[in-house]
Order: structure tokens, then sequence, then C-alpha cells
């Protein structure tokens, strides 16, 4: 059975490449480039022992798009990561960020509509919950006014194919609200690969403890938390990539309830930026070089999500732990540097 996988050249995206093939889906990716290398392909084929087809090209272009569900008529499904990603930027740049997050959206329901019985999966984020009252996170909680324009896209994006599943009862479709993807492939043949600067802490944190960054920012330690330092929800790439795969899974054998549903993808644990620091030096044997810094403009205090409906409904948990996470993370770019 055929899956487009657009942005699958990406993080989330290689992995759950790897995890559908593994699982005997022949793959489409489609990817741009603009955030992702075409030596991911080789990783992906190093470690499935199958190469995906790949088509590379902008889904801005609403042609290439039509063209594209033209010719691979035979898709089942859609797994759509494809997405721009960073908070500063989408400040900066709002039309970039509602272009390619919405705009391309659109394109892709529009093709999905004309079909029969498609399914779509959307990259959607635990930023809608904004700071929660109540931990951990239900699917329930509400969304709460967006941050940033990145935010919104992820808001505006839910409510854009709620309303076309709405009108069109043969469209399946998933959200999953990830909470924050770290880690690698335990193969090392794909990870993360952020340009320029990361933003992110895991990515920081392994590109300090390489050399490549002379020493990180702890973005404040008095926040009301045990050790004064935010808490986030941080799940292993290969965890999410599976959950995916479940989401799929369940929309093809209609066995999901409503034609649209939402799913929170975490672990449940909150760990704190100073946990992931011991447990970056424990799985290392390194001591990281770190400082406080003032707080972060625009940081939660906490995240963590209540998994309860993923675990039920979809038959999925994470299994890894922030070690096992941290380890994949620090081989990975250990074998990057080298
Ligand atoms: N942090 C540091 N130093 C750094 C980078 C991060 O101390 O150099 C801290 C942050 O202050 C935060 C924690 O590490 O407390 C995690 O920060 P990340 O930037 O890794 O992740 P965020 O939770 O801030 O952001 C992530 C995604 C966003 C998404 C958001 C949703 O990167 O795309 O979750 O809440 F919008």
């Amino acid at each position: 059975m055929k899956i487009l996988v657009t942005g699958g050249l990406g993080f989330i995206g290689s992995h759950t490449v790897v995890e559908l093939q593994n699982e005997g889906f022949e793959v489409v990716i489609i990817d741009n480039l603009s955030n992702s290398s075409i030596d991911v392909l080789d990783g992906i084929e190093a470690i499935t022992g199958k190469r995906p087809i790949f088509e590379e090209f902008d889904l801005r272009d609403k042609s290439k798009v039509q063209n594209f569900f033209k010719k691979h008529n035979d898709v089942a499904g859609v797994i759509h990561f494809a997405a721009s990603k960073a908070v500063g930027e989408s400040v900066e740049n709002p039309l970039l960020y509602y272009e390619n997050n919405l705009g391309v959206l659109v394109y892709i329901l529009q093709e999905l509509k004309q079909k029969e019985g498609a399914s779509f999966i959307f990259s959607s984020s635990c930023t809608v919950y904004g700071q929660a009252d109540e931990m951990p996170i239900t699917e329930d909680a509400p969304v709460k006014p967006a941050e940033s324009p990145y935010g919104n896209t992820k808001q505006i994006g839910e409510e854009i194919i709620r309303d076309t599943c709405k009108v069109t009862p043969d469209l399946k479709a998933i959200a999953l609200r990830y909470f924050n993807p770290i880690g690698a492939h335990p193969s090392a043949h794909i990870g993360e690969l952020p340009l320029g600067v990361p933003q992110n802490l895991v990515p920081y944190i392994t590109q300090t403890g390489v050399g490549l960054r002379e020493q990180l920012s702890v973005f404040g330690d008095d926040y009301p938390t045990p050790d004064g330092t935010c808490i986030r929800d941080y799940i292993h790439v290969v965890d999410l990539a599976k959950a995916h795969v479940k989401a799929l899974q369940r929309l093809l054998n209609d066995k999901n309830e409503d034609n649209y549903e939402v799913f929170n993808l975490g672990t449940g644990t909150g760990s704190s930026v100073l946990e992931v620091i011991h447990s970056f030096e424990s799985v290392s044997g390194k001591k990281l070089n770190y400082r406080i810094v003032d707080r972060r403009a625009g940081d939660i205090i906490q995240a963590y999500a209540d998994t309860t409906k993923a675990n039920e409904v979809l038959g999925w948990k994470a299994e890894s732990t922030l070690d096992d996470a941290m380890k994949s993370a620090w081989e990975w770019e250990r074998k990057v540097r080298s």
C-alpha cells in the first residue's frame, strides 16, 4: 500500500519512513530539501534495505501537487510533515509560515477531498495548549491563544482539517500533537540535522558535548519547578515515528470513531532542563559546559502529556527512557562530526 510522506527527509519524517517500510508500506517522499539532506535517503536504505521513491519539489507549487496526485493516484494515505518550524523565524516572517504550513495543507486536502476514503495524518504540536493550567495535559485541555505565527499555523491547521472532515465524510484524519521529540535512530544512520545554531535543547547539548559549541545557556533557573528549570516531555523520535504508523493503521482499517481525531504524543513524564543535562552527562561520560542565564522570552514553565488516549485508543506507548534518547542523540552527533 502506497503512503505519501511529505517532508520525509526531515527529522521526524525520516524516522517515520523507516517504521512505515519496516511495516511493509510502500513510501513516496516529497521534500524540497530546504531543511534536510538528500543523504537521508541513504540512511533510510541502510536501515530498511529499501530506498523509498523520492520526488524533490516545493509543495507551494500547486500545479506540482496536482500533478503528483495524478501520477500517484494509488496513494492510500498521506502523512504530512513538510512545514516550517522555527518559532523565532515565524515572528520575523509570518507570511512564509502561513504559506508553507497552511497554503500547502489546503492544496493537499483539496486533492484528498476528491479521492475515495483517503487517510491523512497531520503534525501538530503541544504548542496549541500554551501554558496549560493542569498537568499532565489531556487532549481536552483548552487551546490557548497562539504565542507565535508558528503556533498559530498548528492551531489553524487543525481547524482547517476538522472543518474539511466535517463536510467530507470520506476523508479520515488524525492530528498528532507532539511534545518534545529528541534522539536519533539507534543505528545512527539517521538523526536530527539542525541548520546553523540549534534553537532546541538537545541538539545544543550534543553539539556542545562534541565541541562545536562552547557552552550551553540554560534559560532560567528561577521557575516554580523542583530545580527551577523548565519542564518538558521529551519523547524519543523512534517512539514518535511508531505512533504515526499506529495512527495510519487505525484510519486505513476504518477503526476510527470520528473522521477527525486528535492525540497527544509524549511519554507522560516531565523532565527539567537540568535533568536532561544530567542524563547527557551520564550516557556520554562527559561533563557538559553550561551556565544559567536569563529566561528566554515566550518559554512556558512546564508541559507534559497525559498519554492515556494514545495508549488506549492507538495501542501505543512510548518505550524509550530519557537516557535511551540522549544516548542515541549523542551517538548520532558523534557520527555526524567524525
Ligand atoms: N533551553 C535551554 N537552552 C537552550 C535551548 C533550550 O535552556 O539553548 C530550554 C528551554 O528554555 C526550554 C527547554 O530547554 O525550557 C526546551 O526548549 P526547546 O527549544 O528544545 O523546546 P520548546 O519546548 O521550547 O519548543 C518545542 C518546539 C517548538 C514548539 C514547542 C511547543 O521546538 O517548535 O516545543 O511547546 F512550538
